[in-house]
């Protein structure tokens, strides 16, 4: 591609604002191989915000602010849009813009059912344009040194199993917790199922880069915080979406392990992630795996600043120049916090330029939903599922009411 890629951003909330602001650190960096040309978001004082942010680090064009998609291109020449609305938009924003032969980053999860997500790969695979999921969290160097010291069998032998436990809060006194302002992602026909489908993708896309296709997983989810909502006439509804998911989950190479995600944990948090093989354990606190160590069969520890310098020094040339391109991050060992998601946009654009495939595309986004929809579906169906089973939707009982919604 010889001119910019021109580029419009498609919901201005929250996750958005991120991705401009890695954009904005791209071009900060001297990487000016693109414009943002447009902004659209039905509250329109968002996007306006969105414009003069914009304008911070990109002198001209000047982003015009729509308010709806179809005015925005039916006006504006692009090639690409970035998106990130709630989940139930996103096979409609999506589609629309694929079918307008644009190529197209969504937010995760990829769609707020297996169907809304087949249906953006389809659409994608009919119009040949790139669909790419926005998956950070993987392109983290912690988790990326943690799928390296699994798969690197010289420091850490045959991988055994993992938990991965991350149990936070409520922080609220009471013990039913009432949610005063719900906003799409407590109705489960919007958000899709809460946070093992909003959160959760993220774990399970990880997951995968360690261990490999999944296989089978058998969970329990529900709401034990009680969340609720007061209605008009004063009485109750309870949440439809778990804020807990305690699930074991089985790859196709034999390993298997718990994995936890709960907000509805009271008192002591307990939040780490651990690996065994048969050589020692790859071992971080928190949620996710941001600084690991590697601690031997012998209980001698490699620090995470020396793990982390093992892994740097045993990637080739080309493959440092991919996962972490100079231009963007010239000393990967020292990086902290979320660069996740400038890789994402970066790799994003670099594939709208050159055409090539993006590490995350739309079906990786759909397989990884589809392990957090299988969290659902056990639990709703009291029996192990194939994560297979969910993905081909011959699993769907949990699903069916919001294909149903949205005529999926
Ligand atoms: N990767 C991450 O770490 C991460 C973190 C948070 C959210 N997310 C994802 O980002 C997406 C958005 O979440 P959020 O927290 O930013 O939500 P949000 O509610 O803050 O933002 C959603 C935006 O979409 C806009 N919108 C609604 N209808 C629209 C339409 N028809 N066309 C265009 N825009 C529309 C809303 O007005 C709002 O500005 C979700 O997919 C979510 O899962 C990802």
């Amino acid at each position: 591609m010889s001119e910019k890629i021109r580029l419009a951003l498609v919901g201005c909330g929250g996750m958005a604002g991120a991705h401009l602001e890695a954009y904005g650190e791209i071009k900060r960096k001297g990487l000016d191989f693109f414009d943002i040309v447009g902004v659209c978001d039905p509250a329109e004082d968002r996007a306006r915000e969105f414009a003069r942010r914009i304008a911070g680090f990109q002198a001209s064009p000047a982003a015009t602010v729509y308010s709806s998609l179809e005015e925005m291109l039916s006006k504006e020449r692009l090639h690409a849009v970035d998106t990130g609305s709630p989940h139930h938009l996103h096979h409609v924003i999506a589609c629309t813009c694929l079918e307008a032969g644009l190529d197209v980053l969504v937010e995760k999860p990829l769609g707020v059912t297996v169907r809304a997500g087949w249906k953006m790969v389809r659409t994608a695979e009919r119009t040949g344009r790139i669909l790419a999921t926005a998956e950070q969290v993987r392109r983290w160097i912690g988790p990326r040194t943690v799928a390296w010291a699994i798969r690197h069998g010289e420091l850490s032998g045959r991988p055994r199993f993992f938990l991965a436990h991350s149990c936070h809060g409520p922080k609220e006194p009471q013990v039913e917790v009432e949610v005063k302002s719900p906003t799409w992602r407590q109705d489960k026909l919007q958000g899709g199922g809460g946070m093992i489908i909003d959160g959760g993708v993220h774990y399970a896309d990880f997951l995968i880069t360690c261990y490999g296709e999944p296989d089978t997983l058998f969970a329990t989810c529900g709401n034990f915080n009680r969340s609720y909502v007061t209605r008009p006439d004063g009485s109750r509804l309870l949440l439809d979406c778990p804020d807990t998911a305690i699930g074991h989950l089985r790859f196709k190479n034999g390993v298997a392990g718990t994995w936890v995600w709960t907000g509805a944990s009271p008192g002591r948090p307990t939040s780490f992630t651990v690996h065994y093989g048969d050589e020692g354990s790859v071992y971080a606190e928190g949620g996710y795996p941001m600084m690991p160590e590697f601690h031997r069969r012998d209980r001698s520890v490699l620090p995470a600043e020396d793990l982390r310098r093992q892994y740097l020094a045993s990637l080739s040339e080309d493959e440092r120049a991919r996962l972490f391109p100079p231009q963007l991050f010239p000393d990967p060992q020292s990086l902290r916090g979320d660069h996740g998601v400038e890789l994402e946009v970066h790799d994003f654009l670099c594939c709208v330029r050159d055409r090539r495939r993006p590490e995350v595309d739309g079906l990786d986004g759909l397989k990884a939903q589809a392990v957090s929809e299988a969290y659902l579906e056990s639990s709703y169906l009291n029996r192990s599922v194939s994560v297979e089973e969910v993905l081909s939707g011959k699993v769907r009982a949990y699903q069916e009411e919001i294909d149903g919604r949205w005529g999926l």
